[in-house]
């Protein structure tokens, strides 16, 4: 009987997972696939875990792993780091949230506006999702315009104009160069589809051609510098600068995605491409592991929240908006947050995937690291990852065999292959990643 692809080590995985099989088994008759985030999902299930210190993460079957998934990027100094528990300890008994502003939304915002100089203004949200809509709501608003451009295969979050083309199907997707808009869930109106352009990330021709297409409707294009869910692929150095250029000439305000990429620098990717967005988005690291999200930048178009002398043309709601725990929390880790840390974890990024590479490379598999700072991905393809479409030519079943030998052994990703750093890690935890996955290329 032929063998089937990769059958040990899922057998291996069920056998020292039993216990969250169990939970799982349980969750699914209250939470559909016994999860509450579809990106913790991966068949048959996943581990359910009980505790998580530095980069290690302990599961409730007392299998410990390297955590390289960190919250999906959220934990750039790992688990508990004590600076944060501490800063947290001492606010949470003294209250979690008021209806009231606090002083710790105004250090935090204080922090965030003197490492990125685009931002004159910001407002906080409870998630990334929250934080794009108003964004968004805010662009078409100051413009006048209804539709927003975004990038195949870009991701920010769930709301309705971010719900397109998301990770669409390349049979009914389009040409390359004029991708079609599809929706990424069901339920998403066909009128926001309609409202939302697509553009093939790391091609400046052909967005170009797209943007001036649908001037005088386009309010903004969103981007992220750094491609998350589609890959951790990097915009090409002038990419970005041609973005600004290409919105600035045609009246478009140009929106930068930075959830993901405040990790690469104190200014984030911006400070790094030499662009200044109208607007930028920040989430993950600046809530230190707690729910917050910020979008902020010109004053004159943030103006549009300013309840002063009456309803403000955009109100903004949010009952956790501002929370000092998560105020305390995201000073806390931004404080750690050096010049000189950003430069270790970088190095460590850049070690990582120069050893990857070599281990590829030597033992002649067909196969992509792509990435930049402390984010990467690995894809099994001969051809160069550079945006969504390339991305799709990946060995999906390769892929899936070696993310379970490298939960086997030990080593915690996105079933996507994305890895990322911590400060928690070191030479040690690098080196693992590296042996386990040559281990799990032999599987
Ligand atoms: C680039 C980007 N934008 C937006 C979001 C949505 O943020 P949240 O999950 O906090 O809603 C994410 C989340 O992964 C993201 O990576």
């Amino acid at each position: 009987m032929a063998k089937v692809y990769g059958q040990t080590v899922f057998e291996q995985y069920l056998q020292a997972n039993r216990r969250s099989k169990e939970l799982n088994d349980r969750a699914r008759s209250l939470l559909p696939g016994g999860i509450t985030r579809t990106s913790v999902y991966f068949d048959p299930f996943p581990p359910y875990m009980e505790y998580g210190v530095g980069c290690r993460i302990h599961d409730v079957d007392g299998n410990e792993r390297i955590d390289f998934s960190n919250n999906y990027t959220a934990l750039i100094l790992g688990h508990c780091p004590p600076a944060v528990v501490n800063a947290v300890q001492a606010q949470v008994t003294r209250g979690s949230a008021f209806a009231a502003p606090t002083r710790h939304e105004i250090d935090l915002a204080e922090v965030i506006a003197e490492r990125i100089p685009s931002v004159r203004r910001v407002r906080f949200a409870s998630s990334g999702t929250e934080a794009v809509m108003f964004a968004l709501r805010l662009a078409r608003a100051f413009t006048g315009c209804r539709k927003i451009a975004k990038a195949e295969g870009g991701f920010h979050g769930t709301s309705e104009y971010a719900a397109v083309s998301v990770s669409p199907d390349l049979d009914l997707a389009g040409d390359a160069r004029t991708p079609v808009s599809l929706a990424a869930a069901q339920g998403v109106p066909d009128r926001v589809v309609e409202d939302v352009v697509v553009f093939p990330f790391n091609d400046i021709d052909a967005t170009e051609a797209i943007v001036r297409r649908h001037r005088g409707d386009l309010a903004a294009v969103i981007v992220e510098p750094v491609l998350g869910s589609s890959g951790m692929i990097p915009a090409r150095p002038d990419y970005l600068q041609a973005l600004r250029e290409i919105t600035a000439q045609n009246g478009v305000l140009l929106i930068l995605d930075e959830i993901i990429t405040l990790r690469l620098a104190p200014g984030g990717a911006q400070s790094i491409y030499g662009v200044t967005p109208d607007l930028t988005v920040m989430g993950k690291i600046i809530g230190g592991g707690y729910p917050v999200a910020a979008f902020g930048g010109r004053a004159e178009i943030m103006a549009l929240l300013d309840p002063e002398g009456g309803r403000p043309p955009i109100p903004q709601s949010g009952t956790f908006n501002g929370n000092p725990i998560g105020m305390i929390a995201g000073l806390a880790t931004l404080r750690q947050l050096t010049p000189a840390v950003y430069d270790r974890l970088n190095g460590m990024g850049d070690d990582l995937r120069r050893r990857l590479r070599d281990l590829f490379s030597r033992k002649r598999v067909a196969a992509q690291v792509t990435g930049m700072g402390s984010l990467l991905n690995l894809h099994f393809s001969g051809v160069e990852v550079t945006d969504f479409r390339t991305m799709r030519t990946g060995d999906g079943g390769r892929l899936r065999q070696v993310f379970f030998g490298l939960l086997n052994e030990g080593i915690y990703l996105a079933p996507r292959g994305m890895a990322c750093l911590s400060t928690a890690m070191g030479d040690e935890e690098v080196l693992a990643f590296v042996r386990a996955t040559e281990r799990a290329l032999e599987t």
